[in-house]
């Protein structure tokens, strides 16, 4: 009797997710023992019951191939908007995996996808999950495919901007994705050679960053790069949003909930911080400033070499370990071994950048400002 597995894409769509699911398909299907079929739209398509045939003819062609096949949504199985309003969908999507004869469901997705898998655990499904993001911010794993990719799309365009931002005497403040992490604006900020890097784990001082543009300037490089991380902080609003926390960590009840939601308006009313940093350090230096969003571009298109290796090493893993009989557990990339992690030590682990990181220290060593 032949096993049967089931593949969905979940979260933010990230390079490398079409070489995952080709590993996965590929590697069950040459067994012989296992027949595969995909869900779409996450796990929205799994309550839908609205499924992909995944056959090798289907599998062909997508290891270089950019986004999902299979497509993917944000959508929570315990939390899901159904017909306007907010549902558990954990016993119908449970229903449908038992009327798909499924032996497992594979999700592919980031920290929230994680979460919702150990939700699927928790109901008795048995579930194994890969981790993907450019945000490089999933626990228990030393990288997360896309990152690389996303990294290489980022110092290409710091290096781009450089030219720029010479020929006019201009600072160039490039936005760069990663959620609350700075991985992805480190990374490619150190590979680029911004001048100033900002990141989620270090706020910012704008004054700081102001001086560092004015020492380039005396030394005859009247131009910067400035790369912040979309989560960067300045230190007063660090500073308010700490308060904002504890209070909210010591009410209870309408109170807490209260002050939940100052915070989400606190959070809100930080989006375009970014526009104003380039507004303030243009008042503080009499530099022209610009500003680049890089955006979705960081997610789009081909995959590098090494996340196409990183999903396709992954991927395989997966099956082989499905078959010696594993559940509940994330295949995580350690070193160049491919490393089951149970999911409930993964759940609620985000990785963030250490402040004694290597590139932290690389970083400084160069002399670039990091906003401290
Ligand atoms: O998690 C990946 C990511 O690209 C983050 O870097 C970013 O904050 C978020 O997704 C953007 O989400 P959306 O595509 O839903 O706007």
């Amino acid at each position: 009797m032949k096993k049967r597995i089931g593949i969905l894409t979940s979260g933010g769509d990230s390079p490398g997710l079409n070489a995952a699911i080709r590993a996965i398909g590929k590697t069950a299907l040459a067994t012989g023992r296992i027949d595969i079929i995909g869900f779409r739209d996450g796990f929205r398509g799994l309550a839908e019951d609205r499924t992909m045939p995944l056959v090798w003819d289907d599998l062909m062609s997508l290891l270089t191939l950019g986004g999902t096949i299979l497509g993917t949504s944000r959508d929570k199985p315990h939390k899901m908007l159904v017909d306007g309003e907010i549902r558990d969908m954990t016993d119908v999507i449970y229903k449908n995996y038992q009327r798909r004869q499924l032996d497992a469901l594979i999700c592919i997705g980031g920290g929230g996808t994680q979460k919702n898998a150990w939700k699927l655990v928790q109901k008795g499904m048995n579930v194994l999950t890969l981790p993907k993001t450019i945000d490089k911010d999933v626990g228990m794993t030393d990288i997360t495919f896309g990152f690389h990719t996303a990294m290489e799309i980022a110092t290409e365009a710091i290096d781009r901007l450089h030219s720029t931002a010479h020929s006019h005497h201009r600072i160039i403040v490039v936005e760069i994705m990663g959620h609350n992490a700075g991985w992805l604006a480190l990374g490619a900020g150190v590979a680029g050679g911004a001048d100033v890097i900002l990141i989620p784990e270090i706020p910012y001082d704008t004054e700081k960053i102001a001086e560092a543009i004015r020492w380039r300037q005396q030394r005859g490089r009247p131009f910067s790069i400035v790369a912040v991380a979309e989560g960067a902080i300045s230190i007063q609003d660090y500073t308010i949003l700490e308060e904002m926390k504890k209070r909210k960590n010591a009410a209870k009840g309408v109170e807490k909930e209260k002050i939940a939601a100052e915070i989400d308006l606190f959070e809100a009313g930080r989006l375009g911080n970014t526009q104003r940093l380039s507004q303030r350090l243009e008042e503080l230096t009499g530099l022209e400033s610009r500003l680049t969003i890089l955006g979705h571009l960081q997610r789009g298109g081909t995959p590098s070499a090494a996340d196409r290796l990183l999903a396709t090493r992954l991927g395989s893993a997966c099956v082989h370990y499905f078959e010696q009989g594993l559940a509940a557990y994330m295949i995580a990339a350690k070193g160049e071994v491919a490393e089951p992690v149970p999911l409930k030590d993964v759940v609620g682990q985000r990785s963030t950048v250490p402040l004694d990181h290597s590139w932290i220290d690389s970083a400084r060593s160069v002399k670039t400002c990091l906003g401290d």
